[in-house]
């Protein structure tokens, strides 16, 4: 389940209703998958053969279709970040900067966990998202944000995109932000 921490007041928000209301909010979507679903060898699985990639879509295609046929999604993959990602450090030094993008990001957690840093409306700031496997995320086209892991180092996500082209950022200035 995910949390939620305002960055100017430190405040956390936790549990479904509170967190899905904020968000709602925010229009940032949360929903949740099943990710008990997994075969067990795959819930703490960070380095994933193509075919271990392929059994993980194939486990969530209902959930997959489900989002992209009410959100127009037309083509997904699969992500794993860890430790054994070469160039870890560089990757995560390229994410951690406030970006916007054209289209919505997606992103639904099937191991292990991530934050999304979004700025919200004026009255809220920064807020960070907290995710673990189960939860979805869509943060809005034209939303300033960027999305890193937390200490663990290690999750594993689906990822939807409208255009083919995929994912481009476009850096996002913003003199407010604070990092941590
Ligand atoms: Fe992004």
């Amino acid at each position: 389940m995910a949390e939620i921490r305002i960055r100017n007041s430190n405040e956390r928000i936790s549990g479904e209703h509170n967190v899905k209301s904020f968000l709602e909010k925010q229009e940032v979507l949360y929903e949740h998958w099943e990710a008990s679903k997994l075969p067990a060898e795959l819930h703490e699985k960070f380095k994933l053969t193509d075919e271990e990639k392929a059994q993980i879509l194939s486990t969530f295609d209902e959930e997959i279709k489900d989002l992209a046929a009410r959100r127009g999604y037309k083509t997904w993959d699969l992500i794993a970040l860890s430790d054994a990602t070469p160039n870890l450090d560089d990757l995560l030094k390229k994410f951690e900067q406030v970006h916007t993008h054209v289209e919505d990001e997606v992103r639904a957690i099937t191991a292990g966990k991530g934050i999304f840093i979004i700025k919200g409306t004026d009255d809220v700031g920064y807020f960070d998202v907290e995710l673990e496997a189960g939860d979805v995320i869509s943060v809005p086209e034209h939303k300033a944000h960027f999305f890193t892991l937390m200490e663990n180092r290690q999750i594993v996500a689906v990822r939807l995109f409208i255009e083919t082209e995929g994912w481009i950022a476009h850096p996002y200035e913003d003199a407010t932000f604070q990092k941590a």
